[in-house]
């Protein structure tokens, strides 16, 4: 019985869960892509376990923590004496894996010189541990994964194309969260309930400013971000409702989120600034300054931007801080009012782009 959670229901999740159904029941090997915390490592299992292979082993290797020196050896084992400190027989992760699902993450930082390797064995399902001549015969399903553009790598010759195809059989893209804000809501929720249960509180309620507020951020960091966040909510809250301060998601939005579009840029750069000019507009030291600008045009764009010290979550303290006026609503201002207390109380309505 499968111990995992896919939370989702958004159009795009339910194509994913569709594409999980239908390569679960066959060996093929599946190529699964998506930015950092999009859950590639939890829908690898999904398809393990929804597959014959569940009663048998999930092996995970990530192909980048292993140093690449020792990547050979972890994948396919060595033998005794095989090189310089191998003072005992080891089984590889690929045998481990043997009649279950083999993991490969982060296939993108495999180096090159193992990539050969790695598509001989699995073209012929055979390992040789290292300093042994014998073959092994094996019966491993390969699930690899990465953040990574595999064929740009490739057309950049950083990854084999012989390998590519080999497990891009069946590819599984795997949509940021960003482009599924309908699931927002069902995951904090989700994400609620198990960090209340874990922290022995009751919260029966999120708020719906507070909602609107996660469907409103960028998520950088997508699920895994989001449930962080979360979490952070949970330990800071002390009734039924969960309180979430503005400053907990923006300041991360500001900081994480790459700029994608000029304004981004624009704003980012700015933010960045006056930190290093401690909140300080005006005079010789003062951010505007620094960015070439007349101090009344930094404070025409600040308030553009919707940019202020607590806005964005900074203590107050004894700087010469210009308090700019949060802007109505444009698409690149924080959208709500925190409060004195810090929290989030009211917003408006940014769901349009959130459906
Ligand atoms: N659909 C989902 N429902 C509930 N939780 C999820 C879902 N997808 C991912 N998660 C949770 O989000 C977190 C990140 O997932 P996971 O580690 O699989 O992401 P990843 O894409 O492998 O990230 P990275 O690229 O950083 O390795 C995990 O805690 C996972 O349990
Ligand atoms: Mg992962």
């Amino acid at each position: 019985m499968s111990t995992l959670e896919l939370i989702g229901s958004s159009a795009k999740f339910r194509t994913v869960l569709d594409r999980i159904n239908m390569i679960a029941p066959v060996d093929s090997a599946v190529l699964i892509q998506g930015e950092t915390g999009t859950g590639k490592e939890v829908i690898a299992q999904a398809i393990h376990e929804a597959g014959r292979r569940r009663q048998n082993s999930f092996v995970a290797v990530n192909c980048a923590a292993i140093p690449s020196g020792l990547l050979e050896s972890e994948l396919f084992g060595h033998e005794r004496g095989a090189f310089t400190g191998a003072v005992a027989q080891t089984t590889g992760r690929f045998q481990t894996a043997d009649r279950g699902t083999l993991f490969l993450d982060e296939i993108g930082d495999l180096p090159l010189e193992l990539q050969p390797k790695l598509l001989r064995v699995l073209q012929e399902m055979q390992i040789e541990r290292l300093g042994s001549g014998r073959a092994i015969q094996l019966d491993v399903r390969i699930i690899a994964a990465t953040n990574q553009d595999l064929w740009r790598m490739v057309q950049e010759r950083k990854f084999r194309a012989d390998l590519y195809f080999r497990l891009n059989v069946f590819p599984i893209m795997l949509p940021s969260l960003r482009e599924r804000r309908g699931d927002i809501a069902l995951l904090a929720e989700h994400f609620v309930q198990k960090f209340a249960r874990r922290q022995g509180k009751v919260i029966d309620r999120i708020p719906d400013d507070v909602i609107e507020i996660l469907k409103c951020h960028d998520w950088p960091g997508n699920i895994r971000e989001l449930q962080n966040v979360i979490e952070r909510a949970v330990i800071m809250s002390n009734g039924p409702s969960l309180e979430l301060k503005l400053s907990e998601v923006q300041v991360r939005s500001s900081e994480l989120a790459p700029a994608r579009t000029l304004l981004d840029a624009e704003r980012a750069h700015i933010i960045t600034v006056l930190r290093e000019m401690n909140w300080i507009v005006g005079g010789r030291h003062g951010a505007a300054a620094q960015l070439g600008v007349p101090r009344t045009t930094l404070i025409a764009m600040m308030r553009r931007h919707g940019i202020s010290r607590e806005a964005l979550g900074f203590a107050g303290g004894d700087s010469d801080l210009i308090a700019v006026p949060k802007p109505s609503h444009n698409s690149y201002a924080p959208r709500g009012i925190e409060g004195q207390d810090g929290i989030y109380h009211q917003s408006q309505s940014c769901l349009e782009a959130t459906r």
